[in-house]
């Protein structure tokens, strides 16, 4: 597990936001103390859920925000924080901190990433591991064009469409709908290289861009606002992050 304050400039603004990284193979030691992780909201969540692969996502994403939220209100005592499902499944969080503040969660089956962020500057994350068996689904919601860009075009299909897809679904994050809405409408445009990570934007929703960071086999993608720079190396974290008892 690991975790990181990023601090994000624009011409008006600038603040800190918070992102947290949690190896799955953390799972057994979270479990074991998880009524010193969950709010009581949260833990009987926890304890009535009977699948493994949800109760293991729901407690690694659980953990890996509160680390993101911790970096930011320095609250120790993690059952103070709950992070509540709104009606749409989004997370809303609840903590008496002086500004509302937003979280993000994503987990794949190996890890869970967070970023906790001001309310009044909006952000989403999203998480995939770049697998050749996703490829056919993932193809089938992404027009051919936004897999051509020449920014893109020495990786390979699986990473180029893991990419593509994280950023989607981090639009559809930050924009509450979910997945749930028609895939076109998160059309990605002007796809750029950047030496650490990957640029894109949005040719429906102009006012966010995108940034990629391919981290061994996964692909982190962040939904920001188009006028936020962030200038942070996600990959110094995951080689940070190896899992407890490693
Ligand atoms: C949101 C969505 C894109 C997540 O993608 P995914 O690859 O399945 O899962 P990820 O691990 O990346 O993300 C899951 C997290 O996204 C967050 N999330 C779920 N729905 C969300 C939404 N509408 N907006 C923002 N975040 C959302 C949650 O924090 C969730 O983790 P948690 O359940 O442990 O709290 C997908 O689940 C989706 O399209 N959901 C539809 C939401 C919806 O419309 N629900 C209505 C049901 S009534």
């Amino acid at each position: 597990m690991s975790c990181l304050r990023i601090t994000l400039n624009r011409q008006d603004l600038t603040t800190g936001v918070g992102f947290a990284w949690v190896h799955a193979a953390d799972y057994p030691a979270l479990h074991d103390t998880c009524s010193r992780v969950l709010h009581v909201n949260e833990l009987a969540y926890y304890q009535r859920v009977p699948a493994i692969r949800r109760k293991t996502s729901f407690l690694i994403g659980r953990y890996a925000a509160k680390q993101a939220l911790s970096s930011l209100v320095h609250e120790s005592d993690y059952t103070r924080i709950e992070i509540a499902s709104g009606i749409f499944q989004q997370p809303i969080v609840k903590y008496p901190s002086p500004e509302p503040l937003g979280v993000s969660i994503s987990h794949t089956d190996k890890y869970a990433c967070a970023i906790a962020f001001p309310l009044i500057h909006p952000l989403a994350l999203d998480v995939e591991r770049i697998d050749r068996v996703s490829v056919k689904a993932m193809k089938s919601q992404i027009l051919p064009h936004e897999l051509q860009t020449e920014a893109l075009a020495r990786l390979p299909e699986p990473t180029r469409c893991a990419i593509i897809w994280t950023a989607k679904e981090a639009l559809s994050k930050v924009l509450k709908c979910g997945m749930m809405s028609p895939f076109c409408i998160f059309e990605t445009m002007d796809v750029s290289q950047e030496p650490d990570w990957i640029v894109g934007h949005f040719k429906n929703f102009g006012q966010y861009k995108f940034h990629a960071w391919v981290l061994d086999d996964h692909v982190v993608s962040m939904a920001v606002p188009k006028r936020t720079d962030i200038d942070v190396d996600l990959s110094t974290l995951l080689h940070d992050s190896l899992p407890i008892g490693d």
